[in-house]
Formats: structure tokens, sequence, C-alpha cells
């Protein structure tokens, strides 16, 4: 099996972006990053990238008159690449329907509360607001439904006494360090499907094998 082609999206730090590098690295993902992808041209992650080598683009949502004018150009972008996958690694623009479409099953994110809580926005502020006790992070294959798609797997961290925004952001961020390589490698070694919309998780290599 050949190794897969990577698109990452993002829209800043990128640290989840590096974690992905180093599990390649490392030879823990069977694939290659062949281009990462920002829609902001300051994000510090398009920095990360091209020290490590990887191709880079930006496709600036603020030049397009539209969404599907700008979604249209981010799927051209990203189709060069030929991806078997592509992670939005930190990537904050909603996307439409057929632009998800067309990566069904394909395409994942990562998510910084557990699913179904605190979609969208601010998710450690409110947490914190509810008192809950244990937030944490959620890989999901992406569907038209905001941060609704089918979940992968989750990384629980404990909400401590004492805890802020800041600091309860940084353990949810380690968990989320972990969790992607995690489930990139697996969906790379063939190992992780979405079937009829319903998340498989695979011993031995399948039919998606990609010769
Ligand atoms: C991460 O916490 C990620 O889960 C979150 O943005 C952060 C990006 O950090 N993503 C979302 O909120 C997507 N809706 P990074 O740029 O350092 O990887």
């Amino acid at each position: 099996m050949r190794p897969a082609r990577i698109t990452v999206v993002i829209s800043g730090r990128g640290s989840n972006l590096v974690a992905l590098i180093d599990a390649v690295n490392a030879g823990k993902i069977a694939g290659v990053i062949t281009q990462v992808i920002s829609n902001r041209p300051g994000a510090q992650g398009l920095v990360h990238a091209a020290k490590a080598g990887i191709a880079t683009r930006v496709v600036d949502h603020t030049k397009f008159a539209s969404r599907e004018a700008f979604e249209a150009a981010l799927a051209a972008a990203i189709d060069d690449g030929r991806p078997d996958l592509v992670v939005l690694a930190g990537f904050m623009r909603v996307l439409g329907a057929d632009f998800v479409r067309h990566y069904e099953g394909r395409m994942l994110n990562i998510h910084p509360s557990l699913l179904p809580a605190y979609p969208g926005l601010d998710t450690h502020r409110r947490a914190l607001a509810d008192g809950a006790k244990r937030h944490g992070c959620s890989v999901h294959f992406v569907t038209p439904t905001v941060d609704g798609g089918p979940i992968v797997a989750q990384a629980e961290v404990p909400v401590l006494p004492g805890d802020d925004e800041s600091t309860l952001a940084a353990r949810v961020l380690e968990a989320e360090h972990r969790l992607l390589p995690d489930i990139v490698g697996r969906y790379c070694a063939g190992r992780l499907v979405l079937d009829h919309g319903n998340v498989r998780i695979i011993d031995t290599r399948t039919a998606a094998d990609r010769s």
C-alpha cells in the first residue's frame, strides 16, 4: 500500500499540524503531508510547514465575493494535491454542504470539546461557565452539520479547580496532539473508514487499499 497523500487545512497557530508532521517523521503515520493550505496568509502554521519542507498555499477567504467562490478555490487547491485524506487542523471557517459532500469519508476535523457538547466557538469558556467536570476533544468525519459529523474518537481531560480558559485550553491541546495523529495514523493504515455514515475501526487492512 502506498503512503496516503494528506492535505492539512489550517487557519492559525498550527500546533496540531506540527503534531502530525512529527508523527509522520517518526513513522507513526503511513502517509505524506503533501501540502498545507491556510485561509489566513499570516497563519503561524504555514511557517511550521515551510520549515518541514511541505508545500504551502493560501486561499484567503477575504479575497472572495462569496462563500461559494471561496470554497470553489479551496476545493481546487485541495484537489490539486490529490489527497486520500484531508485534515482540518484548526480550520476556523464553516463549510457549505456541497463542499463537504465532495470529501465525504475522507475529511477529518479536530474539535476542542467532547462533542456533542459545545460545538462551535469558545468551547473552553463555555465548559468553565457550565461548571463542567470533564472536557476534552473529538475527532470526527466532516459532514454538512457543523461539528456534527460521526465521531471517530475522543480524549477526555478533567476540569480542575482553579482552571481558567488558558490552563484548560492547554490541557485539551495536549490531548489533541495525541488524539489527532493516532486517528490519522489509523486512517492511513486503512483501519478507519466511514461506512454508510457509520465509523468503522478495523484491525486489518481493507478494500480501502491504495495500490
Ligand atoms: C485547536 O484547539 C483545534 O481543536 C481548534 O482550534 C485549535 C487550533 O490550534 N479547532 C476548532 O476550534 C475548529 N472548530 P492549532 O492551530 O494550534 O492546531
